[in-house]
């Protein structure tokens, strides 16, 4: 066979790195605007181009961030399902990674394009981020507590009626020789020849 080409060993490399493993070393700008721009080069139905990110990088934005995720979540979990640990989780993450974008959906005014299809844009919208991240070396990791999804979310993030977060986009750089591993089952028992 024919050797792969250089985007396959890139695909298969990209970790999703968490937070914790993260150094809180400033990201480039003009490596956040390369990310920016290649997600925006993500496929589209009807050109709707439905994503809608929010970059938190200053110690204070995310600070309110931080801040935001813990008090939504407070607020809508049921008093039995309350986690300390989520809790503390939240408010620590924003702080340990030096930027989170967040994902946002807005969907296609006209109705036209179903809903499920512009989450789906936005979904390779992100993956062209966090392969360009993992290009450059940078550590990505997609998100998606609960609260993410809440009306409350949306407002914090002032976003109109009809939009959608679909969660949290952690950048930074990954500690120090940092090995993750992670797997996949046979692609041949998700797929058919026909
Ligand atoms: C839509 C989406 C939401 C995710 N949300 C979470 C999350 O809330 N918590 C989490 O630990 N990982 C989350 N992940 C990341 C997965 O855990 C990760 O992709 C998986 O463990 C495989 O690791 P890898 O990306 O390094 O191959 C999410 C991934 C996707 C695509």
């Amino acid at each position: 066979m024919a050797e792969p080409h250089p985007i396959t060993p890139l695909i298969r490399s990209r970790r999703s790195v968490k937070p914790t493993l993260m150094c809180p070393d400033p990201v480039p700008r003009e490596l956040l605007e390369e990310i920016l721009e290649n997600a925006n080069w993500a496929p589209t139905h009807g050109m709707t181009e439905p994503w809608r990110f929010q970059l938190f990088v200053s110690e204070g934005s995310r600070q309110r961030l931080a801040e935001a995720l813990q008090q939504l979540y407070q607020a809508h979990t049921p008093e039995d399902q309350f986690r300390p640990e989520k809790f503390e989780k939240l408010g620590r993450n924003p702080l340990l990674a030096p930027v989170i974008i967040t994902i946002g959906m807005h969907p296609d005014p006209t109705g036209k394009i179903p809903e499920i299809e512009e989450i789906a844009a936005v979904a390779c919208a992100v993956q062209n981020m966090h392969l360009t991240a993992a290009a450059h070396g940078l550590g990505g990791f997609w998100s998606s507590p609960a609260v993410v999804y809440t009306d409350a979310m949306r407002s914090f993030l002032e976003m109109p009626e009809g939009d959608r977060c679909l969660g949290l986009f952690y950048l930074g750089w990954p500690q120090e020789g940092l090995e993750l591993a992670s797997r996949r089952g046979p692609v041949a028992q998700k797929s058919r020849w026909q």
